[in-house]
C-alpha cells in the first residue's frame, strides 16, 4: 500500500520534471529569431508572386501555413505549427483531444459544469477547445488557464465578453485562436477553480482581455479585442515566449502593455513578437508600452492613435520593421514613439529602431541608442519587409469567418 502511494507520487510529479516544464522562462537569440521571422515573410511574399505554388498565396506566412485547407476543420491541430516569433513554440492542445464547448454558462467557477469552457481551461491534460455554435460567453469571474490548451473559435461566432475575461497566469503553452474578446470586466473577491483539484481565492483583478501574468510559450492569433477595463492583452511579471499576430484591435485606450515596473528586472527576459496586427479606430495608446525585454513589431498597420503607438520605460529594445504609420489629423501626436519616465541623458542609449517602416501623415519614429547609428543597419544583415505588404498582409486581421469545407 505505501509502495503504491509512492508510485502514485512519483506519477504525480513526473509531469513536472518533463522538458516543456523546466524551460519556463526560454532567452532565445533575438536576431536569430528576427531573422527567421523576416524570411519566412520574405518566402511567403514570393510564394504569393508565384500566385499559389508552394502556397496559397494570401503573402502572410502564418496564414499561408493553414488558411487555404479546406478540410482545416479536420486538421485543426495542425495550426499549432504555424506561429512564428518568440511565440512559435507555443504548441497550445495540439498533443491532446478535442474539446467542444456545448454550454456557455458560466454559473458555478469553482464547480463548473463538463460542456463549459471553464470545465475545458483547468483541465490537466492538453485539449483543443472548440464551440458547438456561435456564443456569448460572460464569464462570471477571470477564466484561469491551465498548461497545453488552444482555445479555437474557428467555425463559430465567439464572444467573451461583458464580465471578466482571460488570464494566464504560471502557465505554459497557450494557443488563443478566433475570438472575439470585448467589454471585458473587474473580477475577484471570490474563490475560482484553476485545477481539478484547487481553487483559490482571487482578488481584484485588472479587467484585461488577455492577462499573461508569469506566462511563456503563449501565441494570440487572429483575435477581435476591443473595450476592456485595463489592456486588451498585458504580459508581466516574468512573460515571455510570446507572438500576438493577426488580431485586429479597436476602441480602447491602454491596448497593450508588456512588463511589470521599471524595478522588475526579471523581465529583462521578455521576448515578444507582434506581427500583421491591425490597431484601429478608437485606440490611444500603447501599441505596446515596452519594459525591458526585446520586441519585434513586424508589418502592422497602424491606422489610428490617438497620443502614439509605441513607446516604453527601463530600456527596452524596440524593433520596428515594415510597418505602417498613420499618424493623426492635426498639429499634435505625429510622434509614434514615447521614451517614458527618463530623462534623454538615459533614453538616448535605449535601443529603439525603425527600418522599413512607412510613415504617413506627418509620423516621425525617434529612434535612439544603437538603433539611432545609421551604422546599425549595415551591420545588421536583416532587411526590412517593404511596408507597401502591410494592407494585403493585415486585410484578415481579427476573428475570420470560418466555415466548414471550404477555405477559411
Ligand atoms: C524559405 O524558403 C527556402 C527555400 O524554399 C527554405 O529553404 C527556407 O527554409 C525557408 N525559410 C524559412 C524560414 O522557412
Amino acid at each position: 500500500m505505501a509502495f503504491l502511494q509512492f508510485f502514485s507520487i512519483i506519477l504525480l510529479l513526473f509531469p513536472l520534471l518533463s522538458p516543456t516544464f523546466i524551460c519556463c522562462s526560454p532567452v532565445q537569440d533575438p536576431e536569430l529569431v528576427v531573422q527567421e521571422v523576416n524570411e519566412k515573410i520574405n518566402n511567403a511574399t514570393m510564394a504569393r508572386r508565384k500566385l499559389g505554388y508552394l502556397s496559397c498565396g494570401t503573402g502572410n506566412p502564418i496564414d499561408d501555413c493553414w488558411r487555404c485547407d479546406p478540410n482545416w476543420e479536420k486538421n485543426r491541430q495542425r495550426l499549432a505549427d504555424c506561429a512564428i516569433g518568440f511565440g512559435k513554440h507555443a504548441i497550445g492542445g495540439r498533443d491532446g483531444q478535442i474539446y467542444v464547448v456545448t454550454d456557455s454558462g458560466d454559473n458555478d467557477p469553482v464547480n463548473p459544469k463538463p460542456g463549459t469552457l471553464r470545465y475545458a481551461v483547468i483541465q490537466k491534460e492538453p485539449l483543443w477547445i472548440t464551440f458547438a455554435r456561435d456564443m456569448v460567453i460572460k464569464l462570471k469571474e477571470e477564466l484561469i488557464m491551465n498548461s497545453f490548451k488552444t482555445i479555437d473559435g474557428r467555425g463559430a461566432s465567439v464572444h467573451i465578453a461583458g464580465g471578466p475575461c482571460i488570464t494566464i497566469q504560471y502557465v505554459t503553452n497557450i494557443i488563443i485562436h478566433g475570438i472575439n474578446i470585448h467589454d471585458c470586466k473587474r473580477g475577484g473577491n471570490a474563490y475560482v477553480r484553476d485545477t481539478p483539484e484547487h481553487y483559490g481565492w482571487r482578488t481584484v483583478s485588472d479587467g484585461d482581455g488577455v492577462s499573461i501574468f508569469g506566462g511563456s510559450h503563449v501565441w494570440v492569433d487572429h483575435c477581435s479585442l476591443s473595450n476592456c477595463n485595463d489592456g486588451l492583452i498585458d504580459a508581466i511579471h516574468g512573460s515571455t515566449a510570446i507572438t500576438i499576430s493577426n488580431n485586429y484591435m479597436t476602441h480602447h485606450d491602454k491596448v497593450m502593455l508588456l512588463g511589470h515596473s521599471d524595478t522588475y528586472t526579471r523581465d529583462k527576459n521578455m521576448q515578444v513578437t507582434i506581427a500583421f496586427n491591425h490597431f484601429g479606430e478608437g485606440l490611444v495608446q500603447r501599441m505596446p508600452r515596452c519594459r525591458q525585454g526585446y520586441f519585434h513589431v513586424v508589418n502592422n498597420d497602424y491606422t489610428h492613435w490617438e497620443m502614439y503607438a509605441i513607446g516604453g520605460s527601463a530600456s527596452p529594445t524596440i524593433n520596428s520593421q515594415g510597418n505602417r504609420f498613420l499618424a493623426p489629423d492635426g498639429k499634435f501626436y505625429k510622434e509614434v514613439t514615447k521614451h517614458e519616465d527618463a530623462p534623454v541623458s538615459e533614453w538616448k542609449n535605449w535601443n529603439w529602431r525603425s527600418e522599413g517602416d512607412l510613415m504617413l501623415n506627418g509620423a516621425f519614429f525617434t529612434a535612439s541608442g544603437a538603433g539611432a547609428s545609421s551604422s546599425y543597419a549595415k551591420a545588421s544583415s536583416l532587411s526590412a519587409r517593404p511596408s507597401s505588404l502591410v494592407s494585403s498582409i493585415t486585410a484578415a486581421a481579427g476573428a475570420l469567418g470560418c466555415k466548414k469545407g471550404s477555405r477559411c
